[in-house]
């Protein structure tokens, strides 16, 4: 495993959950509500992974990135902030899908940023041994993710 291929996973598992999400038909309370459990699951366990571990090792060993990273964070502040919402949100409340969407249109921006803009000189610069340690830390790190997003760093930024 190599850590950036990792977080790639997880960004498949969430696009994953957001189409399932996209596709479940507008009354399909029951089933929205589960999808959104899964994607505040996955999304907190990801963030968590990345504010502790993935981003202080960019920004220290990528002194280029120290930008990225610091807008990155602040993207994660909107998003568990508004996952928090979600959480405690009425599938019927007339907000939830908008919220929903917003969401989604988010993560999907900040996927495509970490992926497209700097995740690429991550790698170019850690290499293949420091990657694969930082997998094996992050592996291990899920079992200590917070189940309430609002426990993350960036949500205390
Ligand atoms: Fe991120
Ligand atoms: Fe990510």
């Amino acid at each position: 495993m190599d850590a950036i291929v990792l977080l790639k996973d997880d960004h498949k598992t969430v696009e994953k959950l957001f189409k399932q999400f996209e596709k479940a038909g507008e009354k399909a309370y029951q089933e929205k509500r589960k999808i959104v459990e899964q994607v505040v699951h996955e999304l907190t366990a990801h963030a968590y992974i990345e504010e502790t571990i993935f981003y202080p090792v960019a920004r220290q060993d990528v002194p280029d990135t120290e930008d990225h990273v610091l807008e990155s964070v602040e993207e994660h502040h909107v998003v568990v902030w508004m996952l928090s919402e979600l959480k405690n949100l009425d599938p019927q409340d007339e907000r939830y899908d908008a919220k929903m969407t917003v969401l989604m249109e988010n993560v999907r921006h900040h996927v495509e940023e970490e992926e497209q803009e700097w995740f690429p000189k991550v790698r170019e610069a850690l290499g293949r041994k420091k990657l694969q340690e930082l997998a094996e830390q992050m592996e291990k790190a899920k079992a200590d993710a917070p189940d309430n997003p609002l426990d993350l760093i960036s949500a205390r930024q």
